[in-house]
């Protein structure tokens, strides 16, 4: 049976984002390995961010949910994460068994991280290459694949390293490896990928050092044998799930949604600034801080969009928005033009081609290029009617079932199970701001 999302008059009402997904893998890691007890609030309790609290508790750390949301963490400290007696198993996601591998490899254990059907298809080299040159070791050798087997050691090589790709999991993994290196670590990205790992690290307590590269790089820096200490953290609202609402809001015939708590990182707002440029109507009022991020409460607005071509620049800020980017550009008018977005191939699925797949489904004229897509807007609502295939892709399914809610027909998706691994909660905020989604 398919789930079908049928076009609504409104989408209206406020909504407090979920926490956000990478800010939450991160403090699980860092409390897990810090001395002393840690407090988080706000934690996602999506599947992704669980399997990494359940890898933590077989590394050795106390991990316990206390209340919805509030985790209590009691940190290995100094006597080290320990090897675990079973595989590892991260089912869907990258972040946590890529990041994991990092913050492994300073230890002196052996694991086996196992993943889902999606996972296991997802290249793993660029985060053992690296991992390699500082001293850890990756069973069957020559594998790219999960499953694999890491062996650590406490006695890391610090390395001066230019990962191929603008990846925040690739540039967290080393700088986790390099917390534990004997020495100075560091990374030079193409551009600033997402900082939630710097950031974390400081407020647990580590030096980590940020410098302008030649032309756009960036250079990370982390010297080797510095402590986690235990923190009190609220984890600040995911701008990636709140995406998908804000977009609801801009196709709607009527209404008008707020996102509460949502936070504000430029490495993150690509979709909000790229929206912006489309003529969404967009407004933001800061709100405080949370776990060193800056919190807007976010509205929009039903908006007559026009296509753009999207800056390369924006690319890595809003590298997990294109499926929902697509969908406000099925609505808007004229030609959105994506290009630089290579990366989009080795995502939960090869997402330049679901997303090509998702719109011509559902009627709207798409160009698919290697590293991108062209999308024809329909200056209105789009045909829909269409049966989208997922692949297993939490993000390719909530954008169908928002795109369903104000296109002329109908959009329905194989399957929605998979959208508990990011955001649990979604079928029940996309109903309370008006949508209609039922399983027929
Ligand atoms: C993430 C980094 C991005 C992003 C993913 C979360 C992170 O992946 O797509 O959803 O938390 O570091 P890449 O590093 O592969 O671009």
């Amino acid at each position: 049976m398919a789930w079908t999302s049928f076009p609504v008059d409104r989408f209206q009402g406020a909504i407090r984002a979920p926490g956000d997904k990478s800010c939450s893998h991160r403090a699980l890691m860092l409390a897990g390995a810090a001395a002393g007890v840690s407090e988080i609030s706000g934690l996602l309790e999506g599947e992704d961010v669980i399997n990494t609290a359940r890898a933590m508790q077989a590394l050795g750390a106390e991990v316990e949910q206390t209340a919805p949301g509030r985790w209590r963490i009691e940190g290995t400290g100094k006597t080290g994460l320990r090897s675990p007696s079973a595989p590892l198993d991260f089912g869907n996601s990258g972040t946590g068994s890529r990041l994991m591998m990092g913050l492994m490899a300073g230890y002196d254990l052996r694991a086996e991280l196992t993943g889902d059907k999606s996972l296991s298809s997802r290249p793993m080299a660029r985060i053992t290459d690296p991992l390699k040159l500082m001293g850890a070791k990756f069973a069957p050798e020559g594998r790219d694949k999960l499953p694999l087997t890491l062996s650590g050691r406490a006695d890391l090589t610090p390395i001066s390293y230019a990962p191929k790709q603008a990846s925040a999991q690739v540039k967290s993994a080393i700088l986790l490896a390099g917390l534990n290196a004997d020495g100075l670590t560091e990374v030079t990205e193409l551009y600033a990928t997402r900082d939630h790992t710097e950031r974390m690290l400081r407020s647990f307590g580590v030096d980590v050092a940020v410098r302008a590269g030649k032309g756009s790089q960036n250079v990370v820096t982390i010297e080797g044998g510095q402590s986690l200490q235990a923190v009190e953290t609220s984890i600040p609202g995911d701008p990636s799930s709140a995406a998908f609402l804000i977009a609801g809001a801009l196709i709607s015939p009527s209404g008008g949604v707020v996102v509460e708590h949502i936070m504000s990182n430029a490495t993150r707002d690509g979709f909000f600034q790229a929206a912006g440029q489309m003529g969404a109507g967009l407004g933001a009022e800061e709100t405080g801080d949370g776990a060193g991020e800056r919190l807007v409460d976010l509205q929009a607005e039903t908006s007559d969009l026009k296509g753009c071509k999207i800056p390369e620049t924006l690319v890595a800020a809003m590298i997990d928005e294109f499926p929902i980017l697509a969908v406000i550009a099925a609505f808007a008018k004229g030609e959105t033009r994506v290009r630089g977005a290579e990366e989009l191939r080795v995502k939960e699925s090869d997402r330049i081609s679901a997303i090509v797949a998702m719109l011509r489904v559902n009627g709207v004229e798409v160009e698919e290029h290697e590293d991108g897509f062209t999308v024809m807007g329909c200056d209105g609502p789009p045909p829909g009617g269409g049966l989208v295939e997922t692949h297993h892709d939490h993000r390719i399914a909530m954008s169908a079932l928002v795109m369903g809610t104000a296109s002329q027909k109908p959009v329905a998706v194989d399957d929605i199970a998979m959208i508990a691994t990011s955001y649990p909660e979604f079928l029940d905020h996309m109903r309370t701001l008006g949508a209609d989604i039922r399983e027929i």
